[in-house]
């Protein structure tokens, strides 16, 4: 035990410390608090930021889509031979022109989509629906694809399954691109459309199978990235924009779902979209 004189000195260097550290916490408050307005005012700079992108890009995109439309209808009088037969080389180059005006115009279509989500202009419309019904809607779109291709394209629906409130065109949507996607990059084998239903979770997992090129694991976030192609060369030769993922992400996130992705490269690929059954009004 210290002497009471001991005591005493001790007392008042614990009562200083503690006045020290007390002082020290204050300020260290006062500096969270004035860090923490930095970043109100930051993220709220960046959102100004986003939605300015945002309208931007609708604006731009509107506006080039006038001129392209244009040339398109243009080209197509040009191939159509209205004023005068093309030679075969005038041929080749007016289509060049077309394929590429065409590119142009989805990419740019695309790109309003995803402007219009995020800016909140892109509203959902909901209904009560049966998901065998959309998918038998799917699969006959994609005939079209299937015929072109010597894939074989089935579905397989359990029977039974309660209907689904979601956004029919939306949900729609996804599973063409998937499908659209599937065709794309399979040379031969099959693509499939299956549905799952699971009552604990209440959800819907649509997936579309094929047995195409498949993802490498590294590649399984890329993919949903925006204008993200992994392969310049064989995307160069199969089209497409690289927006149709990105805007399926999006759309799922509206539709309070997501999307996954089972793939190893050359084992082909599926992709499943899971969904409420009930999608809630926000
Ligand atoms: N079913 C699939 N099999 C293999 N690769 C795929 C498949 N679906 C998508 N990918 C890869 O993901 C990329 C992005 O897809 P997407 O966003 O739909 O763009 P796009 O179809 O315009 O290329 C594709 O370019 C391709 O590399
Ligand atoms: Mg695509």
């Amino acid at each position: 035990m210290a002497p009471p004189a001991g005591r005493a000195a001790l007392h008042e260097r614990l009562k200083r410390a503690s006045a020290q550290l007390e002082a020290k916490i204050q300020i260290a408050t006062l500096e969270l608090a004035e860090q923490n307005e930095l970043l109100q005012r930051q993220s709220a700079e960046i959102e100004r930021a986003a939605a300015a992108k945002s309208q931007f890009m609708a604006n731009v995109s509107h506006e080039l889509r006038t001129p392209l439309n244009i040339v398109l209808g243009s080209t197509r009088i040009l191939l159509q031979g209205v004023s005068g037969a093309l030679s075969e080389a005038q041929k080749r180059n007016v289509g060049r022109i077309d394929s590429n005006a065409r590119h142009l115009l989805r990419t740019i279509n695309e790109i309003l989509d995803i402007t219009r989500i995020e800016t909140g202009r892109m509203p959902l419309r909901l209904s009560t629906f049966a998901v065998s019904d959309l998918v038998e809607e799917v699969l006959a779109e994609a005939e079209l694809l299937s015929a072109r291709s010597r894939l074989t394209l089935s579905s397989e629906v359990p029977k039974g399954l309660p209907r689904m409130h979601s956004d029919r065109e939306k949900v729609k949507r996804i599973v063409l691109h998937f499908l659209s996607n599937a065709f794309k990059f399979t040379r031969e084998g099959r693509v499939i459309v299956q549905v799952a239903y699971r009552a604990s979770s209440r959800r819907f997992a649509i997936s579309v199978a094929d047995t195409g090129i498949g993802i490498s694991a590294t590649d399984h976030q890329r993919v949903f990235e925006d204008f993200r192609q992994l392969d310049e060369s064989t995307t160069r030769l199969y089209g497409g924009t690289g927006l149709g993922l990105s805007i399926s992400r999006r759309l799922a996130t509206m539709l309070d779902g997501r999307i996954t992705l089972k793939s190893a490269l050359g084992e082909g690929s599926t992709f499943t979209l899971h969904l409420p059954r009930r999608l809630a009004q926000a």
